[in-house]
């Protein structure tokens, strides 16, 4: 009896070796087409943490979660958001890469220090404003004496509904 209990501790022991053998093999993620395969856990938190702060959203606008299970599939690319913000990942590339290569690593670098970021653009929306708000909406709130300074202010929720 003593044998078989032995011999069980073995082959369990056998078998989780391999499986986080195998484990570190396989890469973290199952689904890149931008970001670097070896990206570490940190860093693709950082990349993603800095997405939702970009664009003012949680991580269900990009990611898919099973409602019932409450199992994130973060791999799948069944929301449409996913496939823009890829796309946005590569326009940003490319725009850092072919104007502001200051270091002269290539943005695709995990390093380096973007010039162009989602936020540049995205300031805390998910559509970027593609006008200057209102003049009487900026108003509303004391000026400068210039009059200008409207950059440094909060924008107004008025001033949100175009
Ligand atoms: C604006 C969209 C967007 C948001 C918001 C976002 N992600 Fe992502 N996420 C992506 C894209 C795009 C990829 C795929 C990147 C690639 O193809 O290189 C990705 C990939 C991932 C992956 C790797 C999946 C795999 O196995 O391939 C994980 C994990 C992940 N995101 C976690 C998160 C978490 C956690 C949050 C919230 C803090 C979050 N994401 C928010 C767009 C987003
Ligand atoms: C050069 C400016 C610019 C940069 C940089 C940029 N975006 Fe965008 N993004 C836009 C514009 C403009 C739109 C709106 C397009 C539209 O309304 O059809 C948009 C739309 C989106 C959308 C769709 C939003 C929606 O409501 O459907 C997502 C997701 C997105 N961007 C993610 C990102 C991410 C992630 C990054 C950084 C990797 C990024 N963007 C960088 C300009 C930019």
């Amino acid at each position: 009896m003593k044998r078989t209990a032995l011999a069980l501790t073995v082959l369990v022991a056998f078998f989780t070796m391999s499986f986080i053998i195998t484990k570190q093999d396989d890469p973290i993620y199952k689904n890149l087409k931008v970001l670097p395969k070896n990206i570490t856990a940190p860093q693709m938190d950082s990349v993603m943490k800095s997405y939702t702060a970009a664009l003012g959203v949680k991580c269900t606008f990009c990611h898919v979660r099973n409602d019932s299970t409450k199992i994130w599939d973060y791999a799948s690319d069944k929301k449409k958001h996913k496939l823009i913000a890829r796309d946005m990942m590569k326009m940003t590339n490319q725009i850092n890469d072919k104007y502001f290569d200051v270091t002269g690593k290539g943005s695709k670098n995990l390093g380096t220090a973007l010039m162009v970021t989602c936020y540049t653009c995205h300031n805390g929306k998910p559509e970027p404003a593609t006008k200057p708000e209102l003049r009487e909406n900026r108003n509303t709130q004391q000026g400068t004496p210039n009059g200008g300074g409207d950059a440094n202010r909060p924008r107004l929720d008025s001033a949100r509904k175009q």
